[in-house]
């Protein structure tokens, strides 16, 4: 068996190949074996599992003969630049027989010179030499881990990536989804993933990934019984869809879910994709509620952004004052959800006039002209780890301060998070004067200017535009596809 030779992801990283996690093994005895995956190391400590994904794990079928997921090192703080990571050798493999299926060989060869293509970008520090000119956009500077990898994958991905999405379920909990409040990325997803333009391809048998297209929040309006406190509802209805889904098609077995995904920004989507071990295990779940702490791992699972819309459009949203008509130092408004904004509010609600803090605004003070008057903008989680403020401060040109325990920021495979945010761990709250205070001019405007540049990233455009929001959702997918190994075994030269 043939895998690559070394971790993928560690090459997309900008630090040397050495800070790299092997993750997991997986080995499939349906048709295919799956190599090992592995990830860059990520930038954020992993914190124990919790008891949703022990209570998930319980029923794995005996074939599935896998490597215990290693223990990461535990990284001194959440944003840690994580140079203490241990460094682990892939684990060993088994060959299992299967079936001729050189289809499938295509497809690997294919995704293998992807791999080393794009490990040779990643080898080329200067862009010159190794970059085409693009009309559009070349990845640069410290707001990427490695700018020429990025841009070398996200190349490969146009050319490459096709994804299946499964015709079966119906609307309005499948093949559709809100496309406004703060869940609008399930839906903008979706929709776009339906109208089929990018990356869609209408035969199976050349995906590279399958989707599931259901949408959890739509699942939560029409199951979910008010007021209780289960949602097995949910649950089973995903359940059910994998069930129909694994009947009717050979590519779920196949893969045993390794090659398929699901969106989900509802706070429930992790919990939902825990009623179906080979979903919350193997699956590709793209989340926003990416809380470490309720089995979301990086190496498998990416994160994606909540974004508040409410008309379904970002017009007027964008831009903000230049760092010299900012008066505000620190702005945050919203009410009290979660521990985190607990501690906020207790500390600095009615306190200080450089870090001003509301749970509710006063009349006639505009939310989005204090974003946009602010120097930085409090993103403290809430009942989840990810909060909508996030992207309201990078369309506001506002420097995001992150609040938050076992969050994985959006995208931060490619972007280095800390070149264009602050993060203050929870602990930190009473001091978050002194430590916006201490950064000095000179790296605000840094961190300014990083902002603006990364927002191109974060856009919601309808249709998508190259580099925006969508494209970084399909590229952290194909990011994870790349990691799994899909093997014919008896058309490989075991
Ligand atoms: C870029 O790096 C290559 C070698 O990796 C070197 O030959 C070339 O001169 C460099 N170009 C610039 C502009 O620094
Ligand atoms: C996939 O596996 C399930 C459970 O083992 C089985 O019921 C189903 O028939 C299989 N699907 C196909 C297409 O063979
Ligand atoms: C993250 O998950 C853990 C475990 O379920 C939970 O205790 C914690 O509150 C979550 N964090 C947030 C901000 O919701």
């Amino acid at each position: 068996m043939k895998h690559p030779s070394k971790p993928f992801f560690s090459s997309l990283s900008s630090r040397s190949s050495s800070s790299f996690l092997v993750l997991l093994l997986f080995i499939i005895p349906v048709a295919v074996v799956i190599g090992f995956l592995s990830f860059y190391s990520p930038p954020f400590s992993l914190e124990s599992p919790s008891e949703l994904l022990e209570a998930a794990s319980a029923p794995t079928p005996a074939p599935l003969i896998s490597a215990e997921p290693r223990e990461t090192s535990e990284a001194a703080s959440p944003f840690s630049s994580g140079e203490n990571r241990a460094e682990l050798s892939p684990p060993p493999t088994v060959i299992t027989t299967s079936k001729r299926n050189s289809r499938l060989n295509k497809i690997e060869a294919r995704l293998a010179r992807a791999r080393s293509s794009i490990r040779e970008a990643a080898r080329v520090r200067n862009l010159s030499t190794s970059t085409q000119e693009d009309p559009d956009y070349v990845p640069h500077g410290p707001l990427y881990r490695n700018p020429n990898a990025f841009y070398r994958s996200y190349l490969e991905m146009e050319r490459l990536f096709k994804i299946y999405v499964y015709e079966e379920g119906e609307p309005p909990m499948f093949h559709d989804g809100p496309c406004t409040s703060i869940y609008s990325t399930e839906g903008r997803f979706i929709h776009e993933m339906e109208k089929g333009k990018l990356y869609r391809t209408r035969n199976p048998e050349e995906a590279l990934v399958y989707f599931l297209p259901l949408s959890v929040v739509r699942m939560v309006h029409y199951l979910h019984v008010p007021g209780a406190h289960h949602i097995d509802g949910i649950g089973l209805a995903v359940a059910d869809y994998v069930d129909i889904i694994a009947n009717r098609h050979p590519f779920w077995n196949r893969s045993q879910g390794s090659d398929h995904f699901m969106l989900s920004c509802h706070d429930w989507g992790p919990r939902t994709s825990s009623f179906v071990p080979h979903l919350f295990h193997n699956s590709i779940r793209v989340l926003c509620n990416a809380n470490t702490s309720e089995g979301f791992n990086p190496s498998k699972d990416a994160p994606f952004p909540e974004i508040h819309l409410l008309t379904g459009d970002i017009k007027g949203l964008i831009g903000g004052l230049p760092p010299s008509r900012r008066s505000v130092l620190a702005f945050f408004a919203g009410r009290l959800h979660g521990h985190i904004r607990y501690l906020l509010l207790e500390q600095w609600k009615d306190r200080d006039q450089d870090v001003q803090v509301y749970d509710q605004l006063p009349p006639k003070v505009s939310y989005d002209s204090k974003l946009r008057q602010s120097r930085f903008c409090l993103c403290p989680s809430g009942y989840e780890v990810a909060s909508p403020r996030v992207v309201e401060a990078i369309y506001a040109e506002c420097v995001p301060v992150l609040i938050s325990d076992g969050y994985v920021p959006p995208f931060s495979d490619v972007l280095n998070w800390k070149s264009f945010s602050v993060q203050v761990e929870v602990k930190d709250i009473p001091n978050i004067k002194t430590i916006l205070m201490g950064i000095s001019q000179r790296r605000y405007l840094r961190l300014y200017s990083r902002v603006k540049q990364v927002q191109r990233h974060f856009l919601l455009n309808g249709p998508p535009k190259r580099f925006d929001v969508f494209h970084m959702i399909v590229h952290s997918v194909w990011l994870r596809r790349l990691n799994v190994q899909l093997l014919d075994v008896e058309n490989s030269d075991v």
